[in-house]
Order: structure tokens, then C-alpha cells, then sequence
């Protein structure tokens, strides 16, 4: 792998992280509130959708070591927590389609220039969080 590809794949791997992270935080903190409001459906909606996030968060991470990287420390967005359950619902899915729009970015990239086994992991994600958005309404 030529440097400048490499720069490349471990620059999509921290996006990709910080995508997944923030999307962790933010469906933890609504799943919180939620929670609040006695929402319990919801509540465990979120809970489980941040713990999948969690779980993409890992892949990455793993992906970063086998290719000899540590990974970056993050910054995050601040989250905006909703001032009910449509707003919750509404603000998630902004989040899961820009996730959804840069997975679709980044697979085209790797199709096109490097198929590799990074490759197949962003197209795998990118199925991931389009099913995300469909959970959340689409
Ligand atoms: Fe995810």
C-alpha cells in the first residue's frame, strides 16, 4: 500500500470512528432521557442502538490495530438530547444518514481503488446504518 493510499485508509478509519462514537453518545443520552420521560420502548431502543454502535466503534478499532495503527483520540460533537421523542427520533436519524452518506462514500472509494478487507468492513457498516435509519423511521 503506497503512502498516500495508506494516509487515505487510516483517515477514513478516524472519521469513521468519530461517526460511530458520536452516534453511541448520542443514542446513550437520549436513551437516558428517554428513560426520564418513563419512554421505556424508546429507551430501549436507543440502548440497544448505542450498544451496536459500540460494537461498530470496536470493528474499526480492530481494523486500525491489524493494520499497525493506534487509534486516534477523538473529539466529539456536542449532543443535542431532544425536546421529545419525535425530535429524538429526528435528530438520530440526521445523524445515521450522514454516517450512512459517508460509508456510501468511503465503500465507493475502497471498490474503486483498494478492495480490500478495510473495504469490506465500511460496506458491511454501511448496511449497518442504513438499517439503523430504518429503525428510526427512515
Ligand atoms: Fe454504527
Amino acid at each position: 500500500m503506497s503512502m498516500r493510499m495508506n494516509s487515505r485508509v487510516i483517515g477514513l478509519l478516524g472519521r469513521a470512528l468519530q461517526l460511530e462514537m458520536e452516534s453511541a453518545q448520542q443514542h446513550m443520552t437520549r436513551a437516558s432521557l428517554a428513560g426520564l420521560w418513563r419512554d421505556q420502548r424508546l429507551a430501549d431502543t436507543l440502548t440497544r442502538l448505542s450498544d451496536e454502535e459500540m460494537g461498530h466503534a470496536d470493528l474499526l478499532t480492530r481494523q486500525m490495530l491489524l493494520l499497525g495503527y493506534a487509534p486516534p483520540g477523538l473529539s466529539l460533537d456536542p449532543v443535542r438530547p431532544g425536546r421529545d421523542p419525535e425530535e429524538i427520533l429526528a435528530l438520530s436519524r440526521a445523524h445515521e444518514w450522514q454516517t450512512v452518506r459517508f460509508y456510501e462514500e468511503s465503500a465507493h472509494w475502497f471498490r474503486r481503488f483498494q478492495p480490500d478487507e478495510t473495504g469490506a468492513l465500511f460496506a458491511y457498516l454501511l448496511e449497518q446504518e442504513m438499517g439503523h435509519a430504518r429503525q428510526l423511521g427512515g
